[in-house]
């Protein structure tokens, strides 16, 4: 059975962990690099993969036995042009973007991570200013970031730590303040989920302006910001048991 969720900050989840060079990874190394953040059992990107070829397309995945249940199914398929991987996004992608060949990735995608409302909790949010700020390094300009929830309190905190940067601009046409459609045409299994029960979804897509990363203070400033804002630190913890809610 697969935990339903995993603590980002354990210990074992703070390990350093190599990324594969990309021609390990995708037949076609040189395509332009999509990388999901929070794969889960990797349906989505399977099925991206297939009517998406011209990208090389990457999940990474902090619950194991989900990555090796996608793996598993990405061989049977023999798909070249996606890997999932286990890692802790919040700690290891960090590297990993660095290490990436330069102008590679071409879209990340940040879509339902697990909502954490507690602010004692707020460092398990997978979109931590550190992350943002990777994420911003590698991305040229012009190229995408998508995120999308139906859980306010998750994308809102996300949208004021990319809008902080500075580095992103939304696309003119796309509508305010939610856009109406995914941008990719394929929905994830949460996406389908909660569509299915006629409920909201938040999206926005953010492309890459010219803009250098800001110093990081300015993304931790925006993070504490954004974490329930109005509300006093010491009464919002004392108010619940832990546990996220949606
Ligand atoms: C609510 S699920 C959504 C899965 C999928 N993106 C979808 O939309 O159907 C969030 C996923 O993010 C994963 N996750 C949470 N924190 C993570 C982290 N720090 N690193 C990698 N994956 C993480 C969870 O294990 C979970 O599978």
């Amino acid at each position: 059975m697969v935990r339903q969720h995993v603590n980002p900050l354990s210990s074992f989840h703070q390990l350093p962990r190599t990324l594969p060079a990309p021609p390990d990874l995708f037949a076609a190394a040189a395509r332009p690099l999509h990388l999901d953040i929070g794969s889960a059992r990797g349906r989505f990107l399977l099925a991206l993969a297939r009517t998406d070829p011209q990208r090389n397309h990457l999940g990474v995945e902090i619950r194991r036995p989900l990555v090796e249940a996608a793996e598993a199914d990405r061989q049977a398929e023999a798909l070249p042009n996606l890997r999932f991987l286990f890692c802790n996004a919040t700690i290891n992608l960090q590297e990993w973007l660095v290490a990436l060949p330069s102008g590679l990735l071409d879209l990340v995608t940040i879509q339902f991570p697990d909502p954490w409302f507690k602010l004692k909790h707020r460092k398990r949010q997978v979109l931590q200013p550190p992350l943002l700020a990777a994420i911003t390094t590698a991305l040229a300009p012009g190229r995408q970031l998508f995120l999308q929830s139906d859980v306010l309190g998750a994308i809102e905190p996300m949208v004021a730590l990319v809008e902080a940067s500075g580095c992103f601009e939304r696309p003119e046409a796309d509508t305010r303040p939610w856009r109406a459609d995914n941008p990719l045409g394929m929905p994830t299994e949460r996406e389908s989920y909660v569509l299915s029960q006629g409920l909201p979804v938040y999206r926005v897509l953010y492309e890459r302006n010219g803009a250098p990363p800001p110093p990081r203070s300015v993304l931790e400033d925006s993070g504490e910001a954004a974490d329930n804002p109005g509300v006093d630190p010491a009464g919002a913890d004392a108010a619940g048991d832990g546990a996220h809610h949606r």
